[in-house]
């Protein structure tokens, strides 16, 4: 629904600008990814006139928007060029909106909860997860991790907060934060080397536990680190919990995009749209060669997705100073800001908010369900 504009008194506007004027101009401007106007979609927020100065506020739909520049570009091409329009100022903001559709009393605050899945361990769903989650982060938005996977919590290594007991406020137990991101994990919870018989009913508790059990507040991303497979994890969460949708992270070896099919396959069961498909351990950028060179030869994301008719969200170069940043609980993004895998990672995530965007816009949020 367009949100009504705020409407000036006839007396403080300009003969030649008018707010009418400047809403034409700016209709004139599509979103690309909800393909209507950013004028019917409600973006437009605030309009200031001042003898030819004209301010103007967009809110976007996620502070992860990739076509952010080019969205303010437009706006102020359309606007610099009025008549008796002397100096522009765009603004841009975001606001995530919700996907429809009914909520969890405690998990209200919660705007999108996003499962990472992958069909076999090992392909770096926690790696790239935190990393997700810290670049996310970094672009404003309110971002946690709850660490699902009961038999290999990582998240506490990967973060560098091994070994932190977590905080109770009342009955509820208080995440541990750092890097701007807030998370959760049975590695908090478990002592050390503790071997715990993992039963269905068990993990299905653990998920419900971590979910509600926890202090989550306020977030635009809860991203949801699960085991691998197609076990009970997954089904215990896309049946505990209103998913925005899953991100399956696949590398390219002919086992894991094989098994990854597997996972789409379960959550389309479960009525949870795939959000898209992402290739880690992807081609690197060899500056000696000046070439991108493969460490494996299997089928890559791109066609994967193709084949799962999902979206591509982007591939993630194989690069052992991504290994050794977690091994040091530094997520690369962070140890390594400079190195194409972070601008590689952001990318990801702008493309994750791009399509959770797109879902919550959605009536049919997947074809594939419908
Ligand atoms: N893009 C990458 N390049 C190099 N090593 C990676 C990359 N992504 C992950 N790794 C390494 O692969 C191993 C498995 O990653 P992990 O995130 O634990 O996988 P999963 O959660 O899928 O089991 C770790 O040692 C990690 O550092
Ligand atoms: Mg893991």
């Amino acid at each position: 629904m367009p949100t009504p504009m705020p409407m000036r008194s006839a007396g403080t506007l300009l003969k030649v600008v008018t707010e009418e004027i400047i809403l034409k101009a700016l209709s004139s401007i599509q979103d690309p990814d909800l393909h209507k106007d950013i004028v019917s979609l409600g973006f437009v927020k605030d309009i200031a006139i001042e003898k030819g100065h004209i301010k103007v506020t967009i809110e976007l739909t996620t502070p992860a928007c990739p076509v952010k520049d080019q969205l303010k570009e437009e706006a102020i091409q359309a606007l610099k060029t009025l008549g008796g329009v002397e100096n522009v100022e765009v603004f841009m903001t975001a606001r995530v909106r919700e996907k429809a559709g009914p909520k969890l009393e405690h998990l209200k605050l919660v705007r999108h909860i996003v499962a990472i899945a992958s069909g076999k361990g090992g392909v770096g769903k926690s790696t790239v997860t935190v990393n997700l989650a810290i670049a996310l982060a970094q672009t404003g938005a309110k971002v946690a991790v709850m660490d699902a996977d009961v038999y290999g919590p990582t998240v506490p290594l990967l973060m560098g907060c091994n070994g932190q007991v977590p905080k109770t406020n009342a009955d509820k137990i208080l995440p541990i934060e750092k890097f701007g991101v807030k998370m959760m994990s049975l590695g908090f919870l478990l002592e050390d080397d503790k071997a715990v018989m993992w039963r269905g009913p068990l993990v299905a508790g653990t998920v419900k536990q971590l979910l509600e059990d926890v202090q989550w507040g306020e977030l635009d991303y809860l991203l949801v680190d699960l085991p691998p497979g197609t076990g009970d994890a997954p089904m215990s969460l896309a049946q505990l919990a209103p998913l925005t949708g899953v991100v399956i992270v696949s590398t390219p070896h002919h086992v894991a995009s094989n098994i990854a099919g597997k996972s789409a396959a379960l959550f389309r069961h479960l009525k949870t749209p795939v959000l898209g498909i992402i290739e880690n351990m992807g081609p690197a950028w060899n500056p000696a060669t000046e070439q991108w060179e493969s460490t494996f030869a299997g089928i890559g994301g791109n066609q994967l997705a193709i084949n799962l008719g999902a979206p591509f969200l982007g591939s993630i170069p194989f690069d052992p100073m991504i290994s050794e940043a977690g091994d040091l609980g530094t997520p690369s993004v962070i140890q390594h800001p400079a190195r194409p895998q972070a601008k590689a990672f952001q990318d990801v995530a702008g493309k994750l908010a791009q399509q959770i965007s797109i879902m919550a816009a959605q009536e049919v949020p997947d074809p594939q369900l419908a």
